[in-house]
């Protein structure tokens, strides 16, 4: 066995699920068993399963297979530690994770999870002294300080896929189909799966649309023999007066924000926040289409399927690496990092320089300026 610093650690899965999450934990726990030694306490569904001291062993045995599997044999849940709902109130519950920790001698808690999961593994660290390490995840894409997350390209294949097969019947009935993408804060799924699927308007959160500019668009296409037309929308794409409401009730203060920087505007019984629920994007964008250009239009949302399955090659490929590393890092005894990709290498990133923080689209991004160049209209 190679000398480690760290002699047990846990682990957990937190936020939304995606493919690659098997292959990550997979690739922590051989290494750290395998190479260091280490022990392996996996904590179920998130920072609930931590706080409610809810564990399973992970040994080779419990990892025999995952690989390939989609999801996360852990569960996982959007339960924050210092914001856990309890008896439909929120209850600060960091002092009961920290002894958890305590119980079962870990050194470091391992977090796989997006941005509202690196914010919570920094709290415990900064509130309760935890060492921690995580992995970027997520399907959006969005977490800052690496070059990807994994889970984003099985997704990106998926709703490029779904693209692909959308035109066959755009084509047959010359129609305009809306395909909403998820991806509420960021649109690298809708420009990434946009650009491969060769969908003719790609609308993002980044770039607020004007609908009369894409009606213009697809007028044009109409006038140069194209029958049909395909528009992918994130799900968090917003309209020019949509974007001047938001920027004027933030001005105004209207704008309540929750921990994680989403708007709340609605809870359910037991505390939890949600989104508005509106009409869906697409569906908006659908109706007013039909309106503008007299084109019939139908709507085909994606939703959790850009979440399942198995993870592909590189998602595997992303996730065994981070794993790893994650390892190495623990044997080093090098904590308080998020484990991030760098071109085809890790790297860690000190998680006060990540916590908190979104990687969107910049405007002057590669992927922009090809979908404008191949003549895609991104609603402006
Ligand atoms: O954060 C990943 C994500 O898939 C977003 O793209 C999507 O808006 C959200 O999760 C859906 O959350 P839930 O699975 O809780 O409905």
């Amino acid at each position: 066995m190679a000398a480690s610093k760290t002699k047990c650690i846990g682990i957990l899965t937190s936020g939304g699920d995606c493919p690659g999450l098997n292959a990550a934990i997979r690739g922590v726990v051989k290494a750290a068993i395998g190479v260091y030694g280490i022990k392996v306490v996996g904590f179920l569904d998130g920072f609930r399963g931590l706080v409610e001291n809810r564990t399973i062993n992970l040994d080779d045995r419990a990892v025999s297979g995952i690989l390939t599997q989609g999801g996360t044999i852990l569960g996982t849940s959007r339960d924050k530690p210092n914001k856990m709902p309890m008896g439909g109130k929120k209850m600060d519950m960091t002092n009961v994770a920290m002894e958890n920790l305590e119980k079962h001698n870990i050194d470091c808690l391992v977090c796989l999870g997006g941005g509202g999961t690196q914010k919570n593994a920094y709290h415990l660290h900064n509130a309760g002294g935890v060492e921690v390490l995580t992995l970027p995840k997520t399907i959006d894409n969005d977490v800052y300080g690496t070059d990807i997350t994994f889970g984003f390209d099985t997704a990106m294949g998926i709703a490029t896929e779904a693209i692909d097969r959308l035109h066959t019947t755009a084509t047959s009935h010359h129609r305009i189909i809306v395909c909403e993408i998820m991806g509420h804060n960021s649109g690298w799924l809708a420009l990434g799966a946009g650009i491969a699927g060769g969908a003719d308007v790609i609308l993002i959160p980044e770039i607020p649309y004007d609908l009369k500019a894409v009606a213009k668009h697809l007028e044009k296409r109409r006038i140069s023999g194209k029958r049909f037309s395909i528009i992918a929308v994130a799900e968090g794409a917003i309209s020019l007066e949509e974007a001047k409401a938001l920027a004027k009730a933030e001005a105004d203060g209207k704008k309540k924000k929750n921990s994680s920087g989403e708007v709340v505007v609605e809870k359910n019984a037991d505390g939890h926040a949600y989104h508005l629920v509106q009409e869906p994007k697409a569906s908006q964008i659908a109706r007013r289409i039909q309106q503008l250009t007299g084109v019939e239009a139908r709507v085909t949302s994606l939703g959790h399927v850009q979440r399942g399955g198995s993870p592909s090659t590189r998602d595997r490929l992303i996730c065994s690496l981070l794993g790893t590393a994650t390892a190495d890092s623990l044997a080093q005894g090098n904590y308080n990092n998020m484990i991030a990709i760098r071109g085809d290498h890790s790297e860690p990133v000190p998680l006060k320089d990540v916590a908190g923080k979104k990687k969107l689209v910049p405007k002057d991004h590669p992927w922009l300026q090809t979908a404008e160049l191949v003549g895609t209209c991104m609603g402006v």
